[in-house]
């Protein structure tokens, strides 16, 4: 379901909210995507719903073994490792994705916490570590990228989240790191939105994985939504036809804990 609400464009992905086994989407099928953080968590799921959606997947893990486990786990295509500090990480997924004719979209999943605590408490060295990891990596993958992605009038997601709109206290580095991703999202979507390129800004909710229980200081966050449910949205806006994906680039968009993507403001 595709309206407009108070100028704001929202698109609804109409799926149940039990997670089943996604069934193959021909929207998907031969894109070539990139996910980052694919060995697990989020974008472990990303990676698995893409493949169950006919995409030619290339999955990124930190250290070798996982990211070729994980290819092999996932049915994907390709896989590519690296510490996401490291600037030849980009060109390495570039030079994987040419291999196999393009890429046509990314999501920019692996992400880190950090220590939580006030402002006045912050450990600055590792508040720069979450800003590497959380922001200058991510931009540096899509500067990368942004090619291939032109090449293809491709997509890139930037996983965000609620903290990257809001500030929650004691989560200081995760915080400001997500509020300059918003801010990297929209650059990408003001200066490449007329070669095609669509760059989404997604807030998952709080899913079940391991950086959540980190967040929330708890061991059983069985409430939360399953990765497998928020990982739908995520496929479905990667499938979207370019014109309605074109209504929700550059707006901050929401998962719901129906797997449905909504757009929450305007641009
Ligand atoms: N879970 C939530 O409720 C929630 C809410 C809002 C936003 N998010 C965002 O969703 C994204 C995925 O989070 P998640 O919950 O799936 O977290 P997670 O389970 O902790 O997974 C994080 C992933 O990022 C990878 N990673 C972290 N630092 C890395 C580095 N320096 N180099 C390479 N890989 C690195 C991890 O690799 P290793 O396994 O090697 O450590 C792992 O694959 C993050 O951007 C997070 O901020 C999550």
């Amino acid at each position: 379901m595709h309206s407009r609400r108070g100028g704001v464009a929202c698109y609804h992905v109409e799926v149940s909210s039990t997670p089943a086994p996604l069934p193959p989407s021909p929207s998907l099928a031969a894109r070539r995507i990139a996910v980052t953080g694919a060995n697990r968590g989020l974008g472990r799921a990303i990676a698995a719903a893409a493949v169950a959606a006919g995409a030619e997947v290339i999955v990124h893990a930190r250290d070798a073994a996982n990211a070729e486990r994980t290819r092999v786990e996932l049915g994907a295509r390709a896989a590519v490792a690296g510490d996401l500090t490291d600037p030849g990480l980009g060109a390495r997924l570039a030079d994987t994705a040419r291999a196999l004719g393009g890429l046509d979209g990314i999501v920019l999943s692996a992400g880190v916490l950090g220590p939580k605590g006030r402002l006045g408490e912050l450990d600055f060295d590792a508040f720069r570590e979450v800003m590497a990891v959380n922001v200058e990596a991510q931009a540096r993958m899509f500067a990368a990228c942004v090619p291939l992605l032109v090449a293809a009038r491709g997509r890139v997601i930037w996983v965000s989240s609620g903290l990257g709109r809001f500030a929650l206290p004691r989560y200081g580095a995760y915080c400001a790191s997500k509020h300059a991703l918003e801010g990297l999202a929209g650059l990408a979507h003001a200066e490449y939105i007329d070669q095609g390129v669509l760059s989404f800004s997604v807030a998952p909710g709080m899913v079940q994985t391991k950086m959540l229980a980190a967040a929330l200081e708890e061991d059983d966050v069985s409430e939360y939504t399953l990765p497998e449910v928020a990982a739908r949205g995520f496929v479905s806006l990667l499938g979207l036809d370019h014109e309605a994906a074109r209504e929700l680039a550059g707006l901050p968009l929401d998962i719901t804990s129906a797997g449905e993507v909504v757009a929450v403001g305007g641009r």
